[in-house]
């Protein structure tokens, strides 16, 4: 395990990695069972403030009332939106947006966005428009939005055309990571938000990808520290948040650095829409297929050696998650994929910009790959 970054200080049981943006850095906080802290947190930051919950049915059930608690003596209006990825819509954004502004919350006030990815991009692109911009506090409660969306400020919703093409970048006050609040995860959830922390050892930390592939385990199933060894979940959750953290701070708006960030996205998100954006294949399932795509295209460029993709690749399957386009059910259709490809925002002037690799832990950008060999490639992978 490697120490902790210059950014990151132990406070009790809690970690406290700082995002460091100048006037807008913030903390995310990590540890289990910290949600009962969020009141207080809140009210050192923005004292007096009134609060709009935003969440959805799914994690409601299990933890609004805590939240809720958590706020005590607080005003915490919840609004709650449907589960699933279909919620990033317009439709939702005027339904959030009505919400806050009948809550009357103003510049000083918050809004904390309880839940998956969904509710964080959702919520925080609401809060990024309301009134011009108000505050707003991420409280993740899958994996995937622990070590990554919750983090560094990208907010936004889908629309016809495809993921994410209408949002902003606007930084939380604040971010709590209560890794207790996975327990009530689904194991697949689990699993798809894994594909984000692994991704982070991937691109640029080889030492962490060979610590994940000894104690994914332990990773999964949770569970108290072990003498002086800080608790698998959380060390990976430090780590990944850490990783995040660094590259947001170098390249908040995304023109260098964060792009190795999409380490498969350019893959993945093609087959997540193809999909449909459904059960078929969540977000970071198709992060897993994109980034075992990307070091096998790597691969096939020369730039690693086969064994070092196959190695990378054998982790991704032994979590679980798909690594072949068979292992997705149903089929899809090339031109569809490419199509989507195309329209990708990763698309700089009909270039296509992937994020490639010269092995584990080292990711570049490169946007000299042609759709013609893009499409190769696919169609060998489609037979
Ligand atoms: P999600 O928000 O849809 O959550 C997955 C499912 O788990 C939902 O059904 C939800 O209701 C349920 N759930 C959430 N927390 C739970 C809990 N603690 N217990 C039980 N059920 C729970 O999906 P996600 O994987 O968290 O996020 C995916 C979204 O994140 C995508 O839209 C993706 O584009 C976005 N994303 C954004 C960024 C960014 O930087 N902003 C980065 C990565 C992904
Ligand atoms: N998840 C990619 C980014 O935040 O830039």
């Amino acid at each position: 395990m490697t120490a902790p970054s210059a950014a990151t200080t132990h406070k009790g049981d809690a970690i406290e990695v700082n995002v460091g943006l100048g006037d807008r850095a913030y903390d995310v906080v990590i540890g289990r069972g910290l949600l009962a802290s969020l009141g207080e947190r809140v009210a050192r930051l923005r004292p007096g403030a009134k609060v709009v919950i935003v969440t959805d049915a799914t994690v409601a059930k299990y933890h609004l009332a805590a939240t809720q608690a958590a706020l005590k003596g607080m005003s915490a209006e919840p609004v709650i939106v449907p589960a699933g990825e279909s919620t990033k819509s317009f439709a939702m954004l005027d339904k959030v947006c009505g919400a806050v502004i009948g809550a009357r919350i103003e510049r000083g006030d918050l809004v904390v966005a309880l839940g998956g990815g969904v509710v964080g991009d959702l919520a925080g692109f609401a809060a990024s428009v309301v009134r011009r911009g108000v505050d707003f506090v991420q409280v993740p409660t899958t994996l995937l939005a622990q070590v990554d969306s919750s983090v560094g400020g990208k907010t936004g919703i889908n629309t016809a055309h495809g993921k994410n093409l209408v949002g902003a970048f606007h930084q939380p006050i604040l971010v709590i990571a209560d890794t207790a609040l996975l327990d009530t995860l689904p194991e697949r959830e689990f699993r798809a938000g894994y594909a984000e922390v692994v991704k982070y050892g991937l691109l640029g930390d080889r030492e962490f990808f060979e610590w994940l592939e000894v104690n994914w385990r332990d990773v999964f199933k949770g569970g108290p520290a072990r003498g002086n060894t800080a608790a698998p979940r959380e060390y990976a959750v430090r780590k990944s948040v850490e990783a995040k953290a660094e590259i947001v701070r170098r390249d908040e708006r995304e023109t260098g650095d964060r792009m190795l960030l999409n380490l498969g996205h350019t893959f993945g998100h093609a087959f997540e829409a193809a999909a449909g954006f459904s059960d078929r294949l969540l977000h970071g399932e198709a992060v897993g297929l994109g980034m075992a795509l990307a070091f096998e295209f790597s691969a096939r460029r020369g730039l690693i050696p086969q064994a070092e993709a196959d190695r990378a690749i054998r982790h991704l399957a032994e979590v679980g998650l798909p690594t072949h386009i068979k292992d997705v059910p149903g089929t899809f259709a090339l031109d569809t994929l490419m199509d989507l490809i195309a329209q990708d925002k990763k698309v700089t002037r009909g270039a296509l910009t992937f994020i490639l690799v010269r092995g584990i832990g080292a990711s570049f950008v490169t946007r000299d790959v042609e759709a013609a060999e893009v499409r190769a490639f696919l169609a060998e992978k489609l037979s």
